[in-house]
């Protein structure tokens, strides 16, 4: 049934996008995923960047450490590239922590979050929401009560002027999608997946853009990921690598089995791990972007340096990526 519907859509995104003589033939808007990190070999004479973006993320802004002097010399790097971005996308954990702290504590730092940007940044961004943006999940340490009015993600979907926890909006010619992957197992703490209500919008979402526009998806927990494995630096108890449900989408094949059936899902940045690596699987390109805090403004967490990464993407589909590190050293 996937085959035949999937053979149906591709001939119509063929008809579709052969009858635009200004862009791409279909066959290699389909075929056109392979990139390389730092360079990207023009297939077609007619292939153009049309945005440039700077995905920063897990900046985990507070108090100690420098952390807002962090966040100010990593903005202030990003726009000291020659070579500008259009679009800033900040994929979460904007602040240390919210799900164990109270509200005056969760307050200091959303604060501090945005008195830094609002000084540092003047380019258009938007906002993913990180598990730590959560307000006071873990009960018994932030002392919420489950009844406050920014209990939950209300806060951060208030705070950072998002339309929904998950939304979608179009620039350039391509499509973004942002997703909210964290999702509550009460005293247990949180999940990455897409609640169900999230899983049959993004369906939607998905069956309503034209296949020949690309698609990045953005989520704050990489939908599927290497480095979620390596995160804990070590197998389980039983000497197996595995994969903690908070650490990749639990939902990710799934999501990955949703995506075979669009072709023009291209590609999906996330962060997350506080690390770095490139997933190709299926069609589509899964980055995972470090972190500007690198280990929690301690250094480097493993192998990553605190960093942000540039995204250029093309309007024939495809995309490359770089991650740059600022030179931010801890402080004592
Ligand atoms: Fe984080
Ligand atoms: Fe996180």
């Amino acid at each position: 049934m996937h085959t035949s519907s999937n053979a149906s859509r591709r001939n119509f995104l063929q008809q579709t996008a052969l009858a635009s003589a200004s862009f791409l033939s279909a066959e290699q808007f389909l075929t056109n995923t392979e990139t390389s990190e730092q360079t990207t070999i023009p297939s077609n004479p007619d292939r153009k960047r049309v945005l440039r973006i700077a995905h920063f993320t897990d900046v985990h802004v507070q108090p100690e450490r420098g952390a807002a002097e962090g966040m100010t010399a990593c903005l202030r790097h990003i726009h000291a590239q020659t070579d500008k971005p259009d679009l800033l996308l900040n994929g979460g954990d904007s602040i240390m922590d919210a799900l164990e702290q109270n509200e005056a504590r969760t307050q200091l730092q959303w604060d501090m979050f945005f008195e830094t940007l609002k000084r540092e940044n003047k380019t258009p961004i938007k906002h993913c929401i990180g598990n730590h943006d959560v307000w006071g999940w873990l009960q018994d340490k932030s002392g919420a009560k489950g009844n406050e009015q920014r209990y939950g993600k209300k806060w951060a979907v208030e705070v950072l002027g998002l339309p929904h926890r998950y939304y979608s909006f179009a620039q350039a010619g391509w499509h973004f999608i942002v997703l909210d992957s964290t999702q509550s197992r009460g005293n247990a703490g949180y999940e990455a997946r897409l609640d169900s209500e999230q899983y049959e919008w993004l369906r939607g979402e998905l069956a309503t853009i034209k296949p020949t526009t690309p698609i990045l998806v953005l989520s704050h927990i990489p939908i599927l990921s290497m480095t979620s494995a390596f995160f804990l630096r070590k197998p389980d108890q039983n000497s197996d690598w595995t994969i903690q449900r908070n650490l990749m989408h639990s939902d990710g094949l799934q999501i990955q089995q949703l995506f075979r059936k669009y072709p023009n899902v291209k590609v999906c940045l996330s962060g997350h791990t506080h690390l770095v690596d490139r997933l190709d699987y299926t069609g589509v390109t899964y980055f995972c972007n470090g972190a500007v805090s690198g280990a929690w403004w301690k250094g480097a967490w493993q192998e990553c340096e605190p960093g942000y990464a540039m995204v250029n993407l093309y309007n024939d589909g495809t995309f490359d990526r770089e991650y740059c590190t600022y030179g931010w050293k801890p402080r004592e």
